[in-house]
């Protein structure tokens, strides 16, 4: 085995200091990984649909197949354990356990999902169950989507049903993944299903995610009481910072913007039970508001017992176009990403700035105090090569992930409430709009066979797992 010790070791002393009962995962998600789109009942989701929307996946692919995890599943666990991790993270598929996006359960569609919990539980693994990873059933959509309130009301349902298969056995239950990506990329920017690009559904989406989470947690809540059983409940939000692109005003004021919009728009109505004002000042210099109804904000704020945070990188924003104007053709500022240029990048040039996650983190555990936090989602994609064994040697991913543990670590021991890392991804998958040339995965899947072979990122974690657990170094 490759002898890693030297390049990442000078993370270790930080790494260290994480406790002996510190929660350790993977995460995947059900589009992503599964395959069998047409198999036991399943329905089209918007993902489904995108995918055959010419020139919307790179190379053309879909997740028709993916990894094809819906038949290999009790495999899949094996490697889970065989990695030393005590959680798994995975997603529901919506259109497997209500087709359609109402009516009842398919019993198919659920089992599978019966199957891996059970699996997982017998492998001494603690299944994160997280309910909406982006694959919306396409009826919903045809009915509106997210900016249609009624979507709310329809994931509360479908939340309630599958707490009532599997909450006998699971605990972890998170609502959402990332309601920025399902509003902002998929119903404004369109690079994501449903593909839409309209600025004020994209608001109104964001509302009716929230609502809907917030519905979710109080049925889910109900239940678990009702029967005297613990729950533990989540949201978990893709977070970052905007930093100014220089020190002019309008670049400061441009960074404040995108923050409101990226970050305090998903956390206030979660956390503090309403919009940031100046969120509200800024849409409405759009002539936008958002479509809050009396009461809509006690629902999203229903408390919840874990933030789940997943943290990529963080944004540079710039408050003019290239040319140096100002203002949108809507009359609206301008509020445009930058790269930051002087930073490492991964394979999809996303900057590398552990220093920034422990930041973030340290900002959450000011601004939003009280409510511990796990890392469900941190991982990097890079080009990787395979020897001709199929194992891959990638020292910069396994850099990645232990600069940004040792920066969890930090935050840990700057006072944050962390409780637990989940490494994006388990395997290679489906990686949205980029197909599957940009690989996540610490286990390398070759896509011809299906075969998986852990890389040398999933050596160094399963190791340092048992160290930490261990205790050895403390
Ligand atoms: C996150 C998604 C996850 C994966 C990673 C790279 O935004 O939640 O599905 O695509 O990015």
């Amino acid at each position: 085995m490759p002898d890693l010790t030297t390049q990442t070791g000078r993370h270790d002393a930080l790494i260290d200091t994480l406790p002996r009962d510190f929660r350790w995962g993977t995460a995947t998600s059900s589009y992503q990984i599964e395959g069998a789109v047409n198999e036991g009942g399943r329905t089209p989701s918007i993902w489904d649909t995108l995918c055959r929307v010419p020139g919307a996946i790179d190379g053309g692919d879909n997740g028709d197949v993916a990894c094809d995890h819906y038949h290999r599943m009790p495999e899949d666990v094996q490697l889970l354990r065989s990695l030393n991790v005590d959680t798994y993270r995975f997603s529901v598929a919506w259109p497997r356990v209500q087709p359609t996006g109402r009516g009842p359960v398919n019993p198919e569609g659920i089992g599978f999902y019966d199957r891996l919990v059970d699996e997982l539980l017998a492998n001494n693994i603690t299944p994160w169950l997280t309910l909406y990873h982006w694959d919306l059933p396409q009826e919903l959509e045809d009915a509106g989507g997210w900016p249609n309130r009624d979507t709310a009301y329809r994931f509360a349902d479908y939340a309630a049903m599958t707490y009532e298969a599997l909450g006998d056995r699971v605990k972890h239950w998170t609502t959402l993944n990332e309601a920025w990506c399902s509003a902002h990329l998929g119903y404004y920017v369109g690079v994501h299903a449903p593909g839409r690009k309209d600025y004020g559904d994209h608001i109104s989406a964001v509302h009716h995610l929230l609502l809907g989470h917030g519905l979710a947690v109080q049925r889910l809540r109900g239940a678990a009481e009702a029967r005297g059983r613990e729950i533990d409940l989540a949201i978990t939000h893709i977070l970052g910072n905007s930093v100014p692109a220089s020190d002019s005003a309008v670049d400061i004021e441009a960074a404040r913007r995108a923050d409101a919009l990226g970050f305090r728009m998903y956390m206030d109505p979660i956390f503090k039970g309403s919009y940031p004002e100046d969120l509200v000042a800024d849409l409405a210099v759009r002539g936008i508001e958002i479509p809050v109804q009396e009461g809509d904000l006690e629902i999203t704020s229903s408390r919840i017992d874990t933030l789940g945070v997943n943290y990529y990188r963080s944004s540079m924003i710039s408050g003019t176009e290239e040319d140096g104007s100002e203002f949108e053709p809507d009359g609206a500022p301008v509020t445009r990403a930058v790269p930051f240029g002087d930073r490492p990048v991964t394979y999809l040039d996303w900057e590398i700035m552990p220093e920034d996650f422990t930041s973030v983190l340290g900002r959450i555990s000011l601004d939003y105090p009280g409510v511990p936090m796990v890392i469900t989602e941190n991982g990097a994609a890079y080009n990787d090569v395979p020897d001709a064994s199929g194992f891959v040697e990638d020292e910069e991913r396994t850099d990645y992930i232990a600069s940004h543990i040792a920066a969890v670590a930090a935050a840990r021991n700057n006072g944050a409430d962390i409780r637990g890392y989940f490494a994006w991804s388990l395997m290679d998958n489906f990686e949205w709009a980029y197909g599957y040339d940009k690989r996540f995965g610490i286990v390398r899947v070759d896509y011809e066979t299906q075969e998986r072979t852990p890389k040398a990122s999933a050596l160094w974690l399963r190791d340092t797992i048992a160290r930490v657990r261990g205790g050895s170094s403390a």
